[in-house]
């Protein structure tokens, strides 16, 4: 009996141990990494492709705006990124006279090319190994709370040292859980203009409806560039661009800025995680987003003023719906189970490896106690702050909190920046939707939170509205002066401290108070002892499993979780099966943006322009061999949000496509990776010189990018 057990767990682990495909590397380690990446098809070195003593490809990918990925496409520090990653400047820059969030952008001149104030780019120059640096004086015996101070010390001084000595800006990151630390030497360019953006029915195509989706057809890209004292930067590396498309089986690599994973958790914690807090909150979200379209289909104007908030919500639950199937489909739990297994096999066979297994088995305890407090946290920000009215009123709790010894200037500016929220909130706020939100959202948070671990205001339901939370919102809604613009308005025009004890009565501002001082008081600080007990135990898991996964599965390769460095991820164009009977081939054309085409549905509405090229065939070098015009492709590369407008690149280092995002069957790559359905979703780079050559005729910077063909 107890070979046969083990037995499946051998045949269990084999299927997660080679997993070809995963991993996001560390690009300076990259050397290890090459001999697979050429017996995969590459044709170029790592050293091509990361390099401190030549330029090379690193130095044509940027941070973008400090959450996606960049690459720079021409010598005048033309840079590509997705049209989601510019959709705030797009937005920014337009007006009701030229809304280039529908009409598109098009820079013809280069005198056009609008600035963007804040907008940055970072590259990283150089990384080096400074653990030792960082944990010297770090021994066996220093106490978890001692080292993170010697750590946080030693962090300081080194940035402090190396600072002087360099323009560039310097930073410490933690990889492996604190295992191993990089200085990291980044160039930062303040300067970055828009050049150029397709109309949102192309750049946005298929909107939330397809969001996470294949088969998809989104034209998400959108164009910028670096300028450096003025002048367009002149860049030490820029991709040259393959007008080869691809096809199943090329090897393909993507280089960007990863955000977060967490591969190395317990079977406790992505337990939680996939079974606990997700289904809450893709619950919650589900009773939201339904009050959300029920009035935004009635409305036009509702649409418009719902669509960023319906998006923002959208985009992690549907995400977290991925995330909760794919650990299910995929044994998830089960195979963290068997390598914990196989873990503590490995720990019993030497004294000296008893800390490792203690770190594994302590996790039970503290993610038991976190769970009550992880939940408390999810229903205040999930329900509680997700009525927009109570989320409004907490900008305006401090304003209550005014006294007669508060600094005029502090309180001026204080309204100012209460005008700003409050012009800003009531363009895109419906009430009866909120009042709606409110009503679900109050019942949900009182029917989970038990009585007496609740904000006090949910009990005040009870003793005081007899348990009916719907005629509570009406007297929140009917009572509440920060319902309305005119007399919010009245308040910061007229405002004296001696009016602060007024505000602090409003039902909406009590509301919130009392959400955040039991917040304050009751969850996060021990919420916070939990995690800080949690990441001692990764640290100490994760030094576990480097040691031991090299022995046990040595023809597994170790990476560290992603944490918004610079990463190279490599995998191979395929389609896959998502579930029986269904088979997805790796790429769309335009026949597919045709085929989803209705005037009446706002996601899959087709210009004019579009439709004319598509009926004329008019698609010139950028047509594939087979005749029709690429718009998407799928393959195995691991990545994450973060990542969206990398580069993907072929075996020559050749541009191929901008990611963008990854098929919602395999989300759960975050936590455990799947080669079979974990894929990332490319937009044909071929489709994006389509549409500024023969879209928006901007032949300008068609010429300046370097094209194979
Ligand atoms: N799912 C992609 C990501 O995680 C794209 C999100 C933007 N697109 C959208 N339709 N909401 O960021
Ligand atoms: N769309 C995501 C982003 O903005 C990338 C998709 C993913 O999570 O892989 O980074």
């Amino acid at each position: 009996m107890k070979k046969l057990f083990l037995t499946t767990i051998a045949i269990i682990l084999c299927g997660t141990i080679s997993r070809a495909d995963e991993g996001m590397w560390i690009p300076a380690l990259l050397q290890k990494n090459e001999a697979e990446m050429q017996a995969m098809g590459m044709k170029i070195t790592a050293d091509d492709i990361y390099s401190i003593n030549h330029s090379s490809m690193k130095d044509a990918v940027v941070l973008f705006g400090g959450g996606c990925t960049g690459e720079i496409v021409s010598d005048q520090g033309l840079l590509l990124t997705n049209h989601h990653c510019g959709y705030g400047w797009i937005q920014k820059h337009s007006t009701v006279e030229h809304d280039y969030l529908t009409e598109g952008f098009w820079a013809m001149t280069p005198e056009e090319e609008l600035a963007c104030p804040g907008l940055t780019a970072i590259m990283l120059k150089n990384m080096v190994d400074v653990t030792e640096k960082i944990l010297f004086n770090v021994t066996e015996e220093t106490t978890d709370e001692e080292r993170a101070k010697i750590v946080k010390e030693n962090i300081k001084k080194l940035v402090e040292e190396m600072q002087k000595e360099t323009e560039y800006e310097v930073s410490v990151e933690s990889f492996y859980q604190g295992n191993q630390y990089f200085l990291m030497y980044n160039e930062v360019f303040k300067d970055v203009r828009m050049v150029g953006a397709p109309p949102s029915n192309i750049g946005k195509f298929g909107g939330d409806t397809d969001n996470w989706v294949w088969p998809r057809h989104t034209g998400d890209f959108s164009i910028f560039r670096i300028y450096k004292d003025g002048q367009p930067y002149k860049p030490d590396y820029h991709f040259t661009i393959s007008l080869n498309g691809v096809e199943e089986g090329d090897f393909t690599f993507v280089f960007g800025y990863p955000a977060r994973t967490n591969e190395y958790l317990p079977a406790v914690a992505v337990n939680q995680e996939a079974n606990v807090v997700y289904p809450v909150v893709v619950d919650l979200r589900t009773q939201i987003l339904d009050i959300y379209n029920k009035y935004q289909e009635k409305d036009a104007k509702v649409r418009i003023q719902y669509a960023s908030k319906h998006a923002g919500l959208g985009n992690g639950w549907k995400k977290w719906m991925g995330v909760i199937e794919g650990i299910r489909n995929f044994k998830g739990i089960e195979k963290k189970q068997a390598f914990e297994e196989a873990y503590n096999n490995w720990c019993m066979q030497a004294r000296n490896r008893m800390k490792y297994m203690h770190a594994l088995r302590d996790f039970t305890p503290v993610y038991e106690e976190y769970e009550k407090y992880r939940m408390a946290t999810t229903y205040l920000t999930e329900a509680g702050l997700s009525i927009e009215l109570i989320d409004f009123a907490a900008n305006f709790a401090k304003l209550a909190d005014v006294t007669k010894d508060t600094p005029q200037e502090e309180i001026d500016e204080l309204i100012n920046d209460l005008r700003q929220e409050t012009t800003a909130f009531f363009k895109d706020y419906y009430q009866p939707i909120d009042e709606e939100v409110a009503v679900a959202m109050l019942t949900a948070y009182r029917a989970a939170q038990p009585e007496d671990f609740r904000p006090e205001i949910l009990n005040e339901i009870d003793t005081k509205f007899k348990g009916d939370v719907k005629s509570y919102v009406d007297y929140l809604f009917g009572k509440s002066i920060l319902i309305s613009e005119e007399k919010v308005v009245a308040i910061l025009d007229s405002f004296k401290p001696s009016k602060a004890k007024k505000l602090a009565k409003d039902p909406a501002i009590i509301a919130v108070n009392s959400m955040m001082d039991f917040y304050v008081e009751n969850v996060m600080p021990k919420s916070r002892e939990c995690t800080n007990r949690i990441n001692n135990l990764r640290r100490v898991y994760m030094e576990g499993q480097m040691k031991m996964i090299p022995e046990v599965y040595p023809e597994r390769n170790l990476y560290p979780d992603a944490n918004f460095t610079l990463r190279v991820t490599y995998g191979k164009v395929g389609g896959f099966k998502p579930k029986d009977a269904v088979t997805y081939r790796h790429f769309t054309t335009l026949d597919g943006i045709m085929q989803k085409e209705n005037p009446d549905i706002y996601d899959y509405v087709v210009t004019e322009r579009l439709r004319e090229l598509y009926d004329t065939k008019d698609f010139g070098r950028y047509a594939d061999k087979d005749g029709t015009m690429h718009v998407a492709f799928i393959a195995g590369n691991h990545t994450t949000g973060g990542n969206s407008g990398s580069p993907i690149l072929n075996a020559n280092g050749e541009l191929l496509g901008l990611n963008f995002d990854r098929t919602w069957e395999g989300t759960m790559s975050d936590l455990i990776y799947d080669p079979s359905i974990c894929k990332n979703i490319s937009v044909d780079i071929r489709y994006v010189l389509f549409l500024i050559d023969k879209y928006a005729g901007c032949q300008r910077l068609i010429d300046e990018m370097t094209i194979a063909e």
